[in-house]
């Protein structure tokens, strides 16, 4: 019978790399605690339409990267409807905000999401069907503040400081303003009209997208088109006075705490909700999927869900490529943590009281690993020793007397301790 695997682009996360994925989750969620943010969990599937309203038709996302089916109904009183894996989580918290009418209660809502997103793209390092993301989103209506410059500030230097309490060094803050709603199109027919009489010679994606999308134009990789690109008109000159005013707030607030960042003009990012302020993160030891994060604002995305003015500013991390930045920085690390010791039954008249004695050790807090009485002496000794700092041998004369014998693996030491000592004992060495 031939042997099933995980499909193409999904992984199974195990031991030890999942403790990494635990230590990045809670510095996350003890970081943005300390901003006083509270966790949202969205469905994993959405209808398919607020996507497509969302984060827009026309990107890569929408056109071709999405998991949609459709949903047969499974009753007379139920429609089919197309529904679909969430590829991000903006679209899902910001229709959460609308349903439960979060806006009503006149505060800023400061949500936070850890979890698993899907898109269909072509896998390779750092890029999977299936990865997940660490993202925030803070939105409310504009007598809230959502549309303060100091909000974006914020959020940056909250990512900032998470980064840099992650041990994460060498990243890259890239922003740049993408113009609000009524300055934006402007942009987009100038760069029209500069882009005909080039286009022709550039790549067929380009050819498209300056006819769909002009901007994403911006965000051609191809060599061959950069010269080209580089001539194009800068959203920069063409923001009005209150883009442009808003932008320059952001920066003013980054340097006055010390974050540093690099002015990009050419950073548009791929989902359609984008409005003034755009960032990514970036990290050159990623190779071609250097982007840790991105994120940006979204002033329009709950009109256009069918909501109220709700400015919104938000981020979501790769945790894959966070993880995979950590591992190559800890390269060499020995990331399994060791139990505290190793409790071996000798004999398995002994495996019922073991598992008493396992039980009191742990609600003392110490991690235990139970051995099991059917092995032989070396064979616990070899399991313990490769789980666990010591070996406690817990046989006949043991359980009689409360005396344990207790053997520490890295000193080679072995010591008689009484029973109302060992917690004592295990947890000082
Ligand atoms: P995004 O740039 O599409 O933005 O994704 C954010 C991050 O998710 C990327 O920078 C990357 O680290 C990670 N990522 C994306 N696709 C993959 C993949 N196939 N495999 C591994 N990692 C991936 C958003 O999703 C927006 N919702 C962010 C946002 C929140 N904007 C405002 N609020």
């Amino acid at each position: 019978m031939s042997i099933l695997k995980a499909v193409r682009g999904t992984r199974d996360l195990l031991p030890p790399e999942t403790e990494l994925w635990n230590y990045v989750e809670s510095t996350a969620r003890s970081v943005f605690a300390r901003y006083n943010f509270g966790e949202i969990r969205t469905p994993v599937f959405e209808d398919t339409q607020l996507f497509a309203r969302g984060v827009g038709e026309e990107t890569d996302i929408v056109s071709k990267e999405m998991y949609t089916w459709e949903d047969r109904a499974r009753a007379q009183s139920e429609k089919a409807q197309s529904l679909t894996l969430r590829p991000e989580n903006t679209a899902g918290v910001v229709r959460a905000y609308i349903e439960h009418k979060l806006g009503e209660t006149g505060q800023l809502q400061k949500l936070y999401y850890i979890g698993p997103q899907f898109r269909r793209e072509r896998p390779q390092k750092g890029r999977y069907r299936q990865f997940y993301q660490i993202g925030a989103e803070v939105i409310g209506p504009p007598s809230a503040g959502s549309e303060s410059p100091l909000r974006d500030a914020e959020v940056l230097e909250m990512l900032a400081s998470l980064l840099d309490a992650l041990g994460i060094s060498g990243w890259t803050l890239n922003i740049n303003s993408v113009g609000s709603a009524s300055d934006r199109p402007l942009y987009v027919e100038k760069l029209r009209e500069a882009l005909k009489p080039v286009v022709g010679q550039m790549c067929v994606d380009c050819q498209r997208r300056a006819e769909t999308n002009p901007l994403r134009v911006l965000d051609c990789k191809v060599p061959e088109d950069q010269g080209i690109i580089d001539t194009l008109p800068r959203i920069a000159d063409s923001l009005d006075e209150a883009s442009t005013a808003h932008f320059a707030a952001v920066c003013a607030a980054l340097d006055a705490c010390g974050v540093p960042y690099h002015r990009n003009h050419r950073l548009v990012r791929g989902l359609d909700y984008y409005t003034r302020t755009t960032f990514e993160f970036t990290h050159g030891g990623l190779g071609a999927q250097n982007a840790l994060l991105g994120g940006g604002r979204y002033d329009g995305l709950s009109e256009m869900l069918g909501g109220p003015k709700a400015p919104g500013i938000g981020f979501a991390i790769g945790e894959d490529r966070l993880v995979l930045t950590l591992e190559a920085q800890r390269a060499g690390e020995h990331l399994a943590e060791l139990a505290d010791a190793y409790l071996a039954p000798m004999g398995t008249a002994l495996d019922a009281p073991a598992l008493a004695l396992a039980r009191e050790l742990r609600r003392e807090g110490l991690r235990i690993d139970l051995g099991d009485g059917s092995f032989r002496l070396k064979k616990s000794f070899e399991s313990g020793n490769k789980v666990a700092r010591q070996i406690v041998l817990f046989g006949e004369d043991e359980l009689q007397s409360g005396i344990l014998t207790v053997k520490n693996f890295s000193t080679g030491e072995q010591t008689k301790v009484p029973r109302e000592q060992l917690v004592a004992m295990l947890k000082s060495t």
